[in-house]
């Protein structure tokens, strides 16, 4: 039995498909139309789903979406009614404006408006996202919008079926509507290797929550509790990444990047600006931010989510003018960043000791935008009881769509559980031949290589210090390249983050790049060895080994590893197996195969990022291609 699962009409849009409870495919639609981000309807992602499976949308049994306009339903009247109070309390008193104040009641980013790409939606990667709108005050119409909409899946059937080119007679699924955390915590569950754990899905905002915790066990999820709209860790660490001048969606990883090189000499004034209160309860003072009483912005007409401002003048009272964008990075910016990073952390230790607390387990599942604070994650076991973390490898939004399958297959269905994902390769992939028919129609000259000497042969090359693109097997699904999608350099050298920046990547000079390290190694290089198989933990690294890694050490003497192990990607494992042989160091340095776009999916795009980047070497499936002034 096939379920499709969707995440649509906000950052991250995506589709996934699983068959009898185990994965066929996940993808994000950004790798196909090369939007990143890209928000709207995955029209490529579920036909690429359908085409890899062999089937039609007929055959498809049940279909969800990460979204149910009714969830939370009463709780969005109480807090519009609350604010159409305190608004026309205002207005009896005469402030004298002519307010355009609208209250951000509707986060599920459904509608006519939110399908011409403006207003509503809900953007959480990275700790991204609110999702909230601008309207003018009439908030009972809203309400009353809201009622008439709740339940309804109009907007996934007529978009699927123009999609697929097919009439909506044709859907014969049943159709579903999977509240946004639900999804998550699904993603971070069923697919995990726990029979039963703690779970916690923390992000923007989703469903008018931004943060839910429950228990899992077998095939169920019980929610314990969760912190409601307009409170949201998300919302303060994409306000702050606003204000320091990173605008655009998903720049929260900047920040994460910038905070080790400051002092947190802020952090009363964060503590100040999220509370935490009994019961692992969180509360923003929402003098900083304007989400709750004006509305913010979200558009996608370009394709890319754009978030409006979040951030209120009181950030500007407390810390000065904001930063403009491109404009110098000072101590002031390093050290609001330290301070937000540190804040953050202490809010979600609170959480997770509460959740520790209630439930007594020490297997957690993590998912949500926040959870690619890999900076955060990688401390859960030095400051929670947590013994084993599950992070779902797509913990944005793009994940819900596997989140919601599960749901259905699992929660919904009550079957049997199917898959533990171990890594994240549930994309697209391309065999030899093709790759060959691709290079050749190219013109280009390369080489073919037995499956053992490809893996030599780029290690030697990587060990001579040269950039090798490296394109095998099926793409990631979720932010991280995992060595199927990766540019892969000798950690050794000091100067390859430049050289890397100076000829592809043009990333922030402040910004640190990953290693992917042999797994059963991990403990001889860094100080905590649970494994991080899809790169969403931060370690530090071993004191004395820092010197032989100078270019996957942070300042502070973090890294964001990828634990690799023969089992869940064994031609990688194998690369650097081989890189170990020659140099004795069990680890490279992993970053994502592009430039300044989305991840590469197919072939073309490996050779045309390959021609128009500086790349030395680019190894595409067995096929080797060369710059002509390399070897
Ligand atoms: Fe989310």
């Amino acid at each position: 039995m096939y379920i499709l699962g969707i995440n649509a009409y906000h950052g991250d849009a995506a589709a996934a498909l699983i068959k009898d409870g185990r994965i066929v495919a996940a993808v994000e639609e950004e790798r196909f139309n090369r939007v990143k981000h890209c928000a709207g309807f995955p029209t490529e992602a579920v036909r690429y789903c359908l085409e890899v499976a062999g089937i039609r949308i007929e055959d498809v049994a049940h279909i969800g979406i990460s979204r149910d306009p009714s969830a939370h339903l009463h709780k969005k009247i109480l807090f519009a009614a609350s604010r159409a109070a305190k608004q026309s309390k205002q207005w009896a008193v005469g402030s004298g404006q002519t307010t355009t104040a609208a209250v951000a009641v509707d986060d599920s980013g459904e509608g006519e408006e939110g399908k011409r790409g403006r207003g509503k939606g809900e953007g959480t990667n990275g700790g991204n996202g609110s999702s909230v709108e601008k309207r003018g005050p009439g908030i009972f119409r809203q309400v009353k919008d809201r009622l008439n909409n709740a339940a309804k899946v109009r907007d996934l059937r007529d978009d699927l079926a123009l999609a697929l080119n097919v009439t909506k007679s044709s859907l014969r699924a049943q159709f579903h509507n999977i509240e946004h955390h639900r999804a998550h915590l699904a993603s971070s569950f069923y697919v995990s290797p726990f029979e039963r754990a703690a779970l916690l899905s923390i992000d923007g905002f989703g469903d008018f929550i931004s943060t839910m915790w429950a228990v899992g066990e077998g095939n169920s999820i019980k929610v314990l509790d969760q912190v409601e709209y307009p409170h949201s860790t998300g919302i303060v660490y994409t306000a702050t990444t606003q204000f320091i001048g990173f605008p655009h969606y998903g720049d929260e990883g900047k920040v994460m990047g910038l905070a080790p090189y400051g002092q947190p000499r802020y952090i009363e004034e964060f503590r100040d600006i999220i509370r935490t209160e009994a019961r692992g309860q969180f509360r923003l003072n929402l003098d900083y931010f304007r989400h709750h009483a004006e509305g913010v912005d979200m558009t996608w007409d370009q394709g890319s989510p754009i978030i409006g401002r979040i951030f209120s003048d009181e950030f500007v009272q407390t810390f000065g003018p904001a930063r403009e964008r491109g404009g110098a990075l000072t101590e002031r910016e390093q050290d609001i960043a330290a301070s937000l990073q540190l804040r953050l952390e202490e809010v979600g230790f609170h959480v997770l000791n509460h959740l520790h607390q209630q439930t007594g387990l020490t297997d957690l599942g993590l998912s949500g935008g926040v959870a690619y604070n890999s900076v955060m994650n990688g401390k859960i076991l030095l400051n929670t009881p947590f013994r084993r973390v599950y992070v779902q490898p797509a913990a944005g939004d793009s994940g819900t769509a596997l989140g919601v399958c599960y749901e259905i297959h699992n929660g919904i269905l009550k079957l049997e559980r199917g898959e533990v994902m171990l890594g994240a390769y549930t994309g697209p992939e391309f065999s030899n031949d093709e790759i060959r028919t691709e290079l050749e129609s190219s013109g280009l000259v390369f080489e073919t290589l037995s499956d053992d000497a490809v893996t030599k042969s780029a290690a030697q090359d990587i060990a001579d210090g040269l950039v090798v693109g490296w394109f095998q097997g099926r793409m990631e699904f979720g932010p991280r390249a995992l060595g199927n999608r990766s540019i892969v350099v000798d950690p050794r050298r000091a100067n390859m983050k430049d050289i890397l920046n100076d000829r592809i990547k043009k990333r922030e000079p402040f910004r640190p790049f990953a290693p992917s390290i042999l797994e059963e190694r991990t403990a001889d290089y860094f100080e905590q060895s649970h494994p991080a198989p899809t790169m969403l933990m931060v370690y530090h690294v071993r004191e004395e080994r820092r010197g032989e890694l100078p270019a996957v050490t942070h300042v502070d003497g973090s890294g964001r590893l990828q634990t690799v192990s023969r089992e869940v990607n064994p031609r990688y494992y194998q690369l650097i197996s081989d890189f170990n042989e020659l140099t004795g160091v069990p680890v490279v340095l992993n970053t994502s195969f592009n430039e300044n776009e989305p991840i590469v999916c197919t072939p073309k795009h490996a050779i045309d990022c390959f021609l128009k980047t500086r790349m030395d070497v680019l190894y595409v499936g067995n096929h080797v291609l060369r710059r002509k002034s390399e070897k």
